[in-house]
This record gives C-alpha cells, structure tokens and sequence, in this order.
C-alpha cells in the first residue's frame, strides 16, 4: 500500500514538473480591460463589427453560430450594420429550404451556419460556457472583480500557442497554455495581419483575438447591456424606496418614543 501510494506520488509529481502543464490542469489566463466589463460597461460597436469580420474571415470556416440569428447584427447596442448590409451579409450563406426543395441564399431572419467541421463547437455560447477565473482556490470568488472571464479564456486559447505540436491517434495536437491539460485539436487560426480592417484598427494577433472575442461575447449575451441598465435603475429605485421607509418609520413612531415632531 505504502509503495503504491509512493509510487503515485512521484508519477504526479514528475507530471507536474514535465510539460508545460500536466494533464487536468486549468490553464493560464491573462485578464483583458473589456469595454462591457463592470456595472456600466457597454459594448464597443466597432470593436464587435471587426469581430465579426474575424470571425467570418477565419473561424467561421469550421466554427457555426446556430444560435444567432443573423438580423441581431442591425441591433442597436449590438454590432449595429444597416440594414442592407445585414442582408447582403446572409446572402453570402446558402441554406436548405424544404418548401423549395432546394438551397437557397439565407435572409437577415435565418440563423447563422451550423459548424462545418466536425470537432468544432458551435461558437454561439462559448464565451458564457467557459470561465477564465477560478481562484483563489478553486474558490471563484475573484469573478467577482475580474467577471466570469469567457471573453479572456477565449483571448488566451488564441494567442497561448507554443509552436509545439505532437501526434497522437492521427490527430495533430498543437500545445496551448490556456487550454486545459495543455494540448487542442484546433491548430492556430490566427496569427496576426489575418484580416484587414476597414478602420484602420491595428490587426495584430492581440487585437484580433480581443476583437473576436468581444464578439462571441455579444453573441452570447446581446442583451447584456439592458441587462445592467435594468439592474441600475432596480437599485435607483430600491435606494429611494429605503429612504422613504425610513422617513415613514421616524414619523410613525415620533408620538410613541415622546420626541417633538417637526418633519
Ligand atoms: C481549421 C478549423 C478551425 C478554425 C479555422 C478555428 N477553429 Fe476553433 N476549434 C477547432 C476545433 C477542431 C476545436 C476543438 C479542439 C479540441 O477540443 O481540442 C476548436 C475549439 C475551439 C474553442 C473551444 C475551446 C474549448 O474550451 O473547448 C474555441 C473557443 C475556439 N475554437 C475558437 C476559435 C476562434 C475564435 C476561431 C477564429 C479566430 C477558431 N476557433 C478557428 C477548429 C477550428
């Protein structure tokens, strides 16, 4: 017993100072300064329509995003793209129409493409499914000041490739230090001066990986901002509501406690 127990130990301990990580690991996640962070973050409309540009130019080639609906990209708040640009956008996609019987070009009411590789997930919820900070200790407490984090987990699996690559039941690993246990079928889909864009915003792979980012984040969430708005005016109001309860409270109870009313 004693010498399995030992034996274990040294495994893991030998695992843990091998690679880059050992399996299981949570990987390492670097903190971004989103524009929607905080209680009165809002999205960057220019940030979310390069976004969508990297995304259409570079993930969309494997990665869907069933659950949008493409008309969402005219909403204000959201990407905001007028409205003949939003058409022009879903005419690039064809998708089956069974009352036709045959494809066709896809409307602003249609959904954005399924995943077109098989592996990939669909994109439409990764930046709320997945969560760049759990500490201290596993504990999660500090989300409460840096968030939940997918938009940074998401900023970190895009610029924390090493180079390294391994093989390994036919399928091609490439190392990644955000990634959990290390290792991630998808090979490096950016590597800065991918796309070019029109507002001359600088295309290195940081800001593309923010960009794309932000944008999945709006994807996820688009309601986000109404979201705060509503909870501020929710506190605004409860805050107004204590003070005149305690008001009422004094008045009420002046005669009993014997003091002059004067309110
Ligand atoms: C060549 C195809 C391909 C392209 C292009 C591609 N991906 Fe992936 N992606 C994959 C595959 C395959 C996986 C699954 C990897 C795994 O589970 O090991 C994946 C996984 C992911 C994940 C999930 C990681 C997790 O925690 O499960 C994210 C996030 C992601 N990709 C984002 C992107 C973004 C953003 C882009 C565009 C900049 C992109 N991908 C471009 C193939 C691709």
């Amino acid at each position: 017993m004693l010498k399995k127990l030992s034996i274990a130990a040294i495994a893991a301990l030998s695992l843990s100072a091998g690679g880059a990580m050992a399996a299981g690991d949570a990987g390492h996640i670097e903190d971004v300064d989103f524009s929607f962070e905080g209680p009165f973050g809002k999205f960057d409309q220019n940030q979310l329509q390069r976004g969508l540009q990297v995304y259409t130019e570079v993930c969309s080639a494997c990665h869907g995003l069933q659950y949008v609906p493409i008309r969402t990209l005219s909403d204000e708040g959201g990407p905001h793209l007028p409205a003949d640009q939003v058409r022009a956008y879903a005419a690039q996609f064809d998708i089956y129409d069974a009352a036709l019987d045959e494809d066709r070009p896809r409307t602003p009411t249609d959904h954005f493409p399924m995943s077109g590789v098989e592996g990939a997930p669909d994109l439409s919820l990764m930046a709320k499914a997945r969560a760049g900070f759990h500490g201290p200790q596993g504990t999660g407490i500090n989300q409460l000041i840096k968030g939940m984090g997918g938009p940074e987990y998401i900023v970190s699996i895009l610029t924390g490739y090493t180079g390294e690559e391994k093989e390994e039941a036919g399928t091609t690993f490439y190392e990644n230090t955000a990634f959990p246990g290390g290792w991630i079928a998808m090979a490096p889909p950016l590597y800065g001066e991918d796309v070019e864009f029109a507002d001359g915003h600088s295309n290195s792979l940081h800001h593309e990986a923010e960009d794309v980012a932000a944008f999945l984040m709006w994807a996820a969430e688009p309601k986000m901002m109404a979201r705060k708005q509503a909870g501020f005016v929710g506190v605004l109001f409860l805050t107004l509501l204590t003070v005149l309860l305690y008001l009422t409270n004094k008045k009420l109870w002046a005669p009993v406690k014997g003091k002059k009313l004067d309110l």
